[in-house]
């Protein structure tokens, strides 16, 4: 039986694109393109910074989360040609501490923690920006431990930032689910040898390289099922 139940947080605990309403509000009719682009690029800075200094001891290019991803709104505006003043900037970058749960997050996290297993986020998030996330919308009491990459300083999927889940709780690959919608993630985390639940919310083909994930499914609540049965060995 799996002992921790692990969630990505951005994408798959938390809706990204709901941040799509407020750019809209700010840049009329390019709100949702702005958030799409916006998203990307954030993910794009996170590579670039691990894959072009991966040391043991993290990227000197290492920088948190929460400044890659106004770095990135700050470029995703300048390319679109959208005027970002810094009150607009404020207020995005506010609202991405208050980002959307997707309708089943927290009723998730609850009955998994009700069957006696320990709840946590491994993000790429910094711990400030997961703590406002997770009080502000509420799902903070419903998770045991919120590990952010930040003390590697290097982003998924260096498998340095999943082994912190095993340091965390002092647990073996074998015993943790992995769960994220993002397929990137999901493969980093199958590659690093843990069982992976995709939550694939848009019924997307799989990436083409590497090992489908172990299970799929269209919603988090898809994962409830595998845990009340043992776990084959593979
Ligand atoms: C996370 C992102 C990037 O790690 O989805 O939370």
């Amino acid at each position: 039986m799996y002992q921790l139940i692990a969630f990505d947080a951005y994408g798959t605990l938390f809706d990204v694109y709901s941040i799509g309403a407020l750019a809209d509000e700010l840049f009329p009719g390019f709100g949702h393109a702005l958030a799409q682009m916006w998203r990307d690029r954030q993910i794009e800075y996170t590579r670039l910074v691990t894959m072009s200094d991966a040391q043991p001891g993290g990227s000197r290019h290492y920088l948190p989360f929460e400044e890659l991803t106004v770095r990135a709104l700050r470029y995703v505006c300048k390319r679109m040609q959208l005027p970002l003043s810094a009150d607009r900037e404020a207020r995005l970058m506010a609202q991405y501490a208050r980002l959307t749960p997707f309708p089943d997050s927290l009723s998730v996290l609850q009955a998994v923690r009700s069957r006696g297993l320990h709840t946590a986020i491994l993000s790429n998030g910094n711990a400030a920006a997961l703590s406002a996330l997770t009080v502000n919308t509420g799902l903070a009491s419903a998770i045991d431990q919120v590990i952010s990459v930040d003390p590697v300083r290097l982003f998924k999927t260096a498998p340095q930032t999943y082994q912190l889940l095993l340091e965390s709780f002092g647990l073996a690959r074998k015993d943790i689910l992995f769960v994220s919608s993002n397929a990137w993630d999901a493969l980093g985390a199958t590659w690093f040898g843990l069982d992976v639940f995709w939550v694939n919310r848009m019924g997307h083909p799989f990436e083409e390289i590497g090992m489908p994930p172990r299970y799929e499914g269209t919603a988090l609540s898809g994962l409830l099922p595998l845990l009340d049965r043992p776990v084959q060995s593979r």
